[in-house]
């Protein structure tokens, strides 16, 4: 089955210039020469997140792009998630006031389909929401402001670049494949320890992997012991990331959406390569130091360190759900409603439905962890 076509949620700014981009590598390789080698992490950020990095330049997500995501299918993934969100609002007594977090809202498209069905199903929901957007990327926020015109001369849309500017509100955050793109370490066992790899330059002016040297137990303290040679991800400030976006809900719900496993199988003892890769016009790769800035970097997610950085913010995470399992469950009024129409309309929706649950497709790739906020 063909997935639905991307919708345009803004106009494409993918790889707009080449020169940007060599602009990146060459200022990226001269930081290095000044500096010498840096970690993983610092190198993904500066690809990434830095001016003229990947983000930085709003690229499109969709056909058109370099990725899927289930927002790029269509507006059903949005709509069954407002559905979760309104469902939590009534049974927290209907608080007047509050909130709808999302970190990673990238051009808006999430946050336009979600608070499109809140305006149809939920109208008393509606009325006293706040959308904050989490989004330090000026040209995402632009992006968003264009997708959200509507909403933000309602005064539903509020932007920041951090959470940390958020007072508490009774409210729920979403967030959809933004852990994967947070920056992570790179460690190599050594049989009997672990060391941290880094960037470095290469002999012929380009970029190289090091060993930076010894990992520190912060990164490795937790994972097993491995052969020689076995390479993972780690990500050590995931504590940072969410302890923000927690303090700015109370009560709340956090909903994450994400690839990834729980501790054990993520550092499973065949999995010795780790899970990075890097997309570019949907074909994967394995060299994270090819053309910097041109394509994006992802791994996996550990969701049992997810779970415990929660935790320590005082949530309760609830268990690791395959994204078919928990769309199905929210969409079960949705297709009884259904039952008996085949008109072209449904039946696009349908498509939708399919290609967010068959685990062929997007359904058993993505897990959903829910937790609980006091
Ligand atoms: C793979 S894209 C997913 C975009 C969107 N959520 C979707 O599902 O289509 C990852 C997004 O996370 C954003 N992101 C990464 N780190 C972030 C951070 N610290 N704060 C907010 N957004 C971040 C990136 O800019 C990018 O928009």
């Amino acid at each position: 089955m063909t997935p639905p076509p991307a919708r345009s949620g803004f106009e494409p700014s993918r790889d707009p210039s080449s020169a940007e981009s060599a602009d990146l590598a060459q200022q990226v390789e001269a930081l290095i020469a000044r500096e010498g080698p840096i970690g993983f992490d610092r190198f993904m950020a500066l690809c990434l997140y830095s001016p003229g990095g990947y983000y930085a330049r709003a690229p499109r997500i969709g056909r058109e792009g370099d990725f899927f995501t289930s927002v790029s299918v269509g507006p059903l993934f949005g709509r069954l998630l407002a559905d979760r969100l309104a469902e939590w609002w009534r049974g927290h007594g209907r608080p007047e006031r509050w909130r709808i977090l999302e970190p990673g809202g990238h051009d808006g498209c999430l946050a336009r389909d979600i608070l499109g069905q809140l305006e149809d199903g939920h109208p008393q929901a509606v009325s006293g929401v706040e959308y904050a957007l989490v989004e330090p990327l000026e040209a995402l926020a632009r992006a968003q402001r264009a997708t959200l015109d509507r909403h933000l001369a309602a005064g539903r849309v509020r932007q920041v670049d951090s959470a940390e500017s958020l007072a508490p509100l009774p409210g729920a955050l979403v967030a959809n494949e933004v852990l994967d793109a947070l920056p992570f370490r790179l460690v190599e066992s050594t049989g009997s320890g672990w060391n941290e790899l880094g960037v470095g330059p290469a002999p012929d002016g380009g970029l190289a992997w090091c060993v930076l040297g010894p990992a520190g137990g912060d990164a490795t303290a937790l994972l097993p012991r491995r052969p020689a040679g076995y390479r993972t991800e780690v990500r050590t400030r995931l504590g940072d990331f969410v302890a923000p976006l927690a303090r700015a809900l109370s009560p709340g719900l956090m909903i994450w959406i994400d690839y990834g496993f729980d501790r054990e199988d993520y550092y499973h003892e065949a999995r010795t390569e780790g899970t990075f890769r890097t997309f570019r016009e949907h074909r994967a790769g394995d060299d994270l130091l090819d053309s910097p800035g041109r394509r994006d970097i992802t791994a996996h997610v550990d969701f049992t360190a997810l779970g415990e950085a929660l935790a320590a913010c005082g949530g309760r995470p609830g268990g690791l759900e395959p994204q078919a399992r928990y769309l199905t469950r929210l969409a079960e009024p949705w297709l009884r409603s259904l039952e008996g129409r085949s008109d072209p309309a449904t039946l696009a929706w349908v498509r939708q439905f399919q290609t967010l649950t068959h685990p062929a497709q997007l359904g058993a790739r993505f897990q959903v962890l829910e937790a609980a906020l006091p």
